[in-house]
């Protein structure tokens, strides 16, 4: 443990557009990312896929891309979701990978303390 080679840098975007960098472990989801850097991104249901309200916007079309593609699962729950764009991920579903390194996620519904 606590080998840096094994995070990956990954910036959260507030709706005001603040902005917040944090380094994170590979194999984390991104809403426990998140929760663990103090960042209030909702997660009602605590990632038991029962809610919508962890859904994020992957800003960049090429990091989206690199994401597994969303479950029928996943997808039912996003159709849920206001605001749907094509980018829309389900943040306690989505595993954080090297692949990632730069990732820019914008919080769909608040991050209260960015
Ligand atoms: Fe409910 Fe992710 S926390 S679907």
């Amino acid at each position: 443990g606590g080998d840096d080679k094994e995070k990956i840098s990954v910036t959260f975007v507030n709706k005001d557009g603040t902005e917040k960098t944090i380094r994170v472990p590979v194999g984390m989801s991104m809403l426990e990312a998140a929760h663990e850097n103090d960042i209030e991104l909702e997660g009602a249901c605590e990632g038991s896929l029962a809610c919508s309200t962890c859904h994020v916007i992957v800003m960049d079309v090429k990091d989206y891309n690199k994401l597994e593609d969303p479950t029928d699962e996943e997808n039912d729950m996003l159709d849920l979701a206001f605001g749907l764009t094509e980018t829309l991920q389900v943040a306690c579903k989505t595993i954080l990978y090297y692949g990632m390194e730069g990732v820019l996620i914008h919080c769909a519904i608040l991050c209260k303390s960015l």
